[in-house]
């Protein structure tokens, strides 16, 4: 395997101090570069554009980016999505962001971003992830991402942006190609409250042999309202020119957090648990709820009454095929709100049924008003109960 000489070379701290021509092997075998980064010793990854874009690509891009970031990153956390060889972790890096993560879809670009951290000596994690396969309960959430000349090449292209939404705590940098804006009014007549905006399909010919396809080219407009209607609040357009367009897009703040659907999921255990009683007998159940999804839980302490989204634990009542009798057979509060990863015992109050025999009681957590978590993919608790 090609890998094999490199690998070797890395076990073996003695041989750790790469030579120059080494270094330049390095470069040749991992051709071709999308990326021009400078290792040092008059040493770039390449000296010539490969598929039009320029020579020292992305130097011109980042530019713009740089003026977008935060001069000092330190403390924050950096998720690039698509990050090629990784020149823009690179640079998030050495801005002292605490936590830099690339991740690209292709073996071949994370082989390369990989080496140039090994010659760099930078602290930077880099996976091959798709941005389909972005999971804030698995990676957590990044303050800031970066999907830089991304999205066009997303045949799902809303999915993506929910993935982003999802993986960022606070800001994602998007730069994108766009359509011209002009000439781009849509005329129909689906009354004058909807505005159509243009996106557009990107054909392939049947003989393009691309690593990675495009798909859409969106307008401004039509990138704005898809990165509202996924969930973000405050859309800036930072810069558009040549065709390409730069976007900064924040978050609703974090007290919204419990209703972040997708971000919400929990684990129960019974602390104890009766599985006998009489009818109608007042019954105690100790639950231990923790919070495995990367939302905080907000109790009813920190929302106003009926407001969608107070977490609680609920209580359905089956029958003893299962079959649902009581959808809402109780609830717990929660004490206070949950942080990511906190968990908390909760007493749950309930009264046994007056007629005799047996029953499930099934515990699951609940946003008021927005979802129950079995929904969302988190498994419910259930516990026999014989009433004799
Ligand atoms: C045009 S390059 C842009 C690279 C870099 N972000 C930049 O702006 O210079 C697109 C990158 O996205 C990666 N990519 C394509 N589809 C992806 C996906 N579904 N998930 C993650 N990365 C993807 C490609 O492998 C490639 O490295």
């Amino acid at each position: 395997m090609r890998m094999g000489k490199w690998a070797l070379r890395q076990a073996d701290p003695v041989s750790q101090r790469t030579t120059t021509q080494e270094i330049l092997a390095e470069v040749k075998r991992l051709q071709p570069w999308f990326h021009c980064i400078d290792l040092g010793d008059s040493i770039k990854t390449k000296t010539v554009g490969e598929w039009g874009e320029p020579a020292d690509h992305p130097l011109p891009t980042w530019k713009i980016i740089s003026a977008c970031l935060p001069a000092d990153l330190t403390g924050k956390t950096v998720l690039d999505v698509g990050c090629n060889a990784g020149f823009y972790s690179v640079a998030a890096k050495r801005r002292n962001a605490s936590r830099v993560l690339g991740v690209d879809a292709q073996r071949a670009q994370v082989r390369q971003a990989r080496f140039v951290r090994r010659v760099l000596g930078l602290d930077i994690d880099y996976q091959r992830i798709s941005v389909y396969d972005l999971d804030p309960r698995q990676l957590g959430q990044f303050d800031i991402t970066l999907a830089l000349g991304l999205i066009y090449h997303c045949k799902h292209l809303v999915l993506a942006l929910e993935k982003l939404f999802h993986i960022t705590k606070t800001l994602l940098i998007l730069e994108t190609a766009v359509l011209p804006q002009k000439g781009n009014q849509i005329v129909h007549n689906l009354g004058p409250e909807t505005v159509l905006h243009s996106l557009a399909c990107v054909e392939n010919a049947p003989s393009a042999k691309e690593q990675v396809y495009n798909w859409f080219i969106p307008s401004v407009g039509a990138i704005v309202a898809l990165l509202r209607n996924v969930g973000f609040q405050d859309i800036e357009l930072f810069s558009e020119d040549g065709g390409r367009a730069v976007l900064m897009c924040r978050k609703p703040s974090a007290s919204e957090n419990s209703r972040d659907l997708s971000n919400l999921g929990a684990s129960l255990r019974f602390e104890d648990a009766r599985t006998q009683c009489a009818p109608g007998e007042e019954l105690i159940f100790h639950i231990r709820v923790e919070n495995t999804g990367a939302a905080r839980w907000l109790s009813h302490v920190d929302l106003p009454p009926a407001a969608p989204g107070v977490v609680r634990l609920g209580c359905h009542l089956l029958g003893p095929d299962q079959d649902e009798l009581f959808w809402d057979y109780g609830g717990a509060d929660l004490p206070h709100q949950i942080a990511p990863g906190n968990s908390a015992i909760l007493a749950f109050h309930v009264r046994a049924p007056e007629a005799k025999g047996s029953y499930w009681l099934e515990f699951e957590m609940v946003a008021e008003h927005l979802s129950w978590f079995e929904d969302l993919g988190s498994p419910s608790l259930k516990s026999i109960l014989h009433v004799e």
